[in-house]
């Protein structure tokens, strides 16, 4: 029977988590070493769609889960879309290698496989910006006014320039570089960071605009800086924008120490990625300094190391 296999990369964000919620840029890159995969067969006549959740270790009929299931929600939306009814006899098996809830995006990359999955089955192309607008739909389950910024770096795997509804410009990187990503190891909801964020914004609106802008202001820095290949101009900017990002409450002791063990080990600048709180921080380093940082972050406790290269 027809099998088709697609994968979809994890993220980080280079600059501008948060302040991006509130329309100013930023930057965020494909980590192309850790993937999701969706694989869509032909079931047996009748059969309707199942999922095959591997990580979960659960099986289920699509319409057995609720309306609101993101693996439902994004099934369903790329079936109206291909203009195929929802009477099709599949089977989707879903398995991912990215950490869950730890920001690296792995619920935009589990729908991205499986919409570019279910589009290669059913002979049809889908952009990826169609791939980006379906995933989107998912990522307002995971918290409600997502900016948008983690289905389009995951959808067009390409480092991006975001402003939300306005700007999506694929950047060319003047000289590949490293960044290294350490995991505190504590699980991240995005829809908590975000709705604390919004809570404190709505109390001194002044004061969160002023530290959006300074943020914003850095995320441009940071896409001339990636543009030039200027790891060093990258390190610092990561630093000043996860001074901004303590301010707004998103830090936690977890990522401020294998931030502090990050710099001790040589990086050029550190921060926390994603909605923060727990999840994964990134540092800045050379060829030179990578296994160094790796290192110290090891021993400061992350739970797992990655290496990535952004080209
Ligand atoms: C999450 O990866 C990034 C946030 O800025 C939320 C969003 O942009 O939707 C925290």
């Amino acid at each position: 029977m027809a099998l088709t296999v697609a994968h979809a990369p994890g993220k980080v964000i280079l600059f501008g988590e948060h302040a991006v919620v509130y329309g100013r840029p930023a930057v965020a890159v494909p980590v192309l070493d850790v993937q999701a995969t969706a694989v869509v067969e032909d079931a047996l006549p009748g059969s309707g769609i199942t999922i095959v959740a591997k990580n979960l270790l659960h099986t289920f009929n699509l319409f057995d889960a609720p309306r609101n299931d993101p693996l439902r929600t994004i099934v369903s939306a790329t079936l109206s879309r291909l203009g195929v009814g929802m009477k099709a006899d599949l089977k989707i098996t879903v398995s991912s290698a990215i950490p869950v809830a730890r920001g690296l995006g792995s619920g935009a990359a589990v729908s991205t496989a499986i919409a570019r999955a279910l589009g290669e089955h059913l002979g049809q192309w889908l952009t990826s910006r169609a791939v980006s607008d379906l995933v989107f739909e998912t990522e307002k389950i995971h918290h409600g006014t997502p900016s948008g910024i983690d289905n389009t770096v995951v959808a067009f795997e390409k480092p991006v320039y975001f402003v939300k509804d306005k700007v999506m410009d694929v950047l060319w990187v003047g000289e590949p570089f490293q960044v290294v990503i350490g995991d505190t190891g504590v699980v991240s909801q995005t829809w908590v960071a975000v709705g604390d964020v919004r809570a404190a914004f709505e109390q001194d609106r002044e004061r969160y605009e002023e530290i959006f802008d300074e943020i914003g202001t850095l995320a441009h820095m940071g896409r001339r800086a990636v543009e030039a290949g200027d790891v060093g101009a990258m390190g610092r900017l990561m630093d000043a924008n996860q001074k901004l990002l303590q301010l707004i409450g998103v830090s936690s002791p977890e990522l401020e120490g294998l931030i502090e063990a990050a710099r001790q080990g040589g990086a050029l600048g550190a921060k926390l990625s994603g909605a923060g709180r727990g999840g994964n921080m990134i540092a800045a380093v050379t060829p030179e300094t990578a296994s160094q940082v790796s290192m110290m972050l090891r021993l400061a406790g992350a739970q797992n190391v990655i290496l990535t290269e952004v080209r």
